[in-house]
C-alpha cells in the first residue's frame, strides 16, 4: 500500500468521524450509518422472499461410521442474529463446514435463500456468493497494518492483474471507515495488526469479512479468549450487525448469548435438540440434562 492511500483512508476516516460528530441521532458504535457508502449489489441477489436466508433440511454427515449430523433442520430469517448453543461435540463446527462447503453432507438440502442450492458449489464459491465464516482462532496478516488487512480483505475476491492495479473506490473507502468504527478500531488504522490484543484481532477478521460484506456471517467462539470489556464491546458490535446481515453465532459463553440473543437454537448429537428464547431452552429439562446441567 502507498503512503498517499493510507492518508486518504486517513482523510476519509477523520471526514466521516466529523460527520458522525455533527449527527446527534447517529452513533459512533455504527447503527444505521453503516449503511451509508454501500455499494448497491444488483447481481446475485439472495431470494428470501419466503422468509429465510439459509434452510437446511434432514442433513446427515458421518464420519468412519458417527453420525456428526444427524437429520438437521434449521431456518434463518433475514437479518436475524441466531445463536447455536450445545455441547461439545454436538456438531456445530460441523454444521458451519457443511453451510460454508468443507464438508459435503451425505444426504440433505442445503439452500441459501430459496433458489440457491449451496450444495452445488465449492468452499470459495460460497463465499463469494456472500457467505462469510469466522474460525475460531483470528488470521489476520500480522505484518500488514490494520487498514492494509481491511484493504486486503476486497483484493482477495480479485484476480492477480486486477489486484495489482487494485485502488479503494470512494464507496469503498467510505465503507473501510464506518466498519473501522464498528470494530472499534479507528484509532488503529496504522497499527501492526501482530501487535494487536487478541479481541482487536478478531474485530479486525470480523471487519475484513465485513468488506466483503456478507449477506450472512458465521461465528464460530467469536468470543473465546476475549476479556469481559471485550466480550460486551463483540456483543455492541453483533447488535449493529443484525439487520444488515443474518448471524449465525456459536458461543458457549452464556452471559453472551444473553446479551445478543433472539431464537436460541440447542444442538446435541448433530440435530436440533430445542429451540426458543434463552430462558425457555434454559428451563427444558432435556437441555439441563445434556449441556446446562454438566
Ligand atoms: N473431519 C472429521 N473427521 C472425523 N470426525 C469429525 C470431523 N469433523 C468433526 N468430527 C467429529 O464430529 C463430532 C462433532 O464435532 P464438531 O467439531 O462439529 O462439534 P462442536 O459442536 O463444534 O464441538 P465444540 O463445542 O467442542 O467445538 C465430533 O465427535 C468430532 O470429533
Ligand atoms: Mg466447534
Amino acid at each position: 500500500m502507498t503512503p498517499d492511500l493510507l492518508e486518504q483512508g486517513a482523510r476519509r476516516l477523520e471526514m466521516r468521524q466529523a460527520a458522525l460528530a455533527a449527527n446527534k441521532n447517529d452513533t459512533a458504535s455504527g447503527g444505521r450509518s453503516a449503511g451509508i457508502g454501500r455499494i448497491a449489489k444488483p447481481e446475485g441477489e439472495v431470494d428470501t422472499t419466503h422468509g429465510r436466508i439459509l434452510y437446511l433440511e434432514d442433513v446427515s454427515v458421518s464420519f468412519d461410521g458417527f453420525k456428526a449430523i444427524n437429520k438437521l433442520s434449521l431456518d434463518i430469517a433475514p437479518g436475524e442474529l441466531r445463536c447455536i448453543i450445545g455441547p461439545n461435540g454436538a456438531g456445530k463446527t460441523t454444521m458451519m463446514d457443511i453451510i460454508t462447503g468443507k464438508t459435503r453432507p451425505d444426504e440433505g438440502t442445503v439452500f441459501f435463500g430459496s433458489t440457491i442450492d449451496l450444495l452445488r458449489y465449492k468452499e470459495a464459491e460460497i463465499a463469494q456468493l456472500g457467505i462469510g465464516r469466522k474460525f475460531q482462532k483470528p488470521t489476520v496478516f500480522e505484518q500488514l497494518t490494520v487498514f492494509e488487512n481491511l484493504e486486503l480483505a476486497l483484493k482477495t475476491n480479485k484476480g492477480v492483474k486486477s489486484s495489482m492495479f487494485f485502488r479503494l473506490d470512494s464507496a469503498q473507502s467510505d465503507r473501510l471507515a464506518d466498519i473501522l468504527v464498528n470494530i472499534h478500531l479507528a484509532d488503529s488504522v496504522a497499527r501492526l495488526a501482530g501487535n494487536l490484543s487478541h479481541g482487536q484481532k478478531q474485530w479486525l477478521e470480523i471487519g475484513m469479512l465485513l468488506m466483503q460484506d456478507p449477506k450472512l456471517l458465521l461465528l464460530d467462539e467469536p468470543v473465546a479468549g476475549m476479556t469481559d470489556e471485550e466480550t460486551a464491546r463483540t456483543a455492541e458490535l453483533f447488535l449493529t450487525l443484525k439487520g444488515k446481515h443474518s448471524l449465525l453465532v456459536v458461543e458457549h459463553d452464556m452471559s453472551f448469548i444473553r446479551t445478543i440473543s433472539e431464537i436460541v437454537t440447542v444442538l446435541c448429537d448433530g440435530s436440533v435438540l430445542a429451540q426458543g428464547t434463552l430462558d425457555q431452552v434454559q428451563a427444558d429439562e432435556r437441555v439441563i440434562e445434556v449441556y446446562l446441567g454438566r
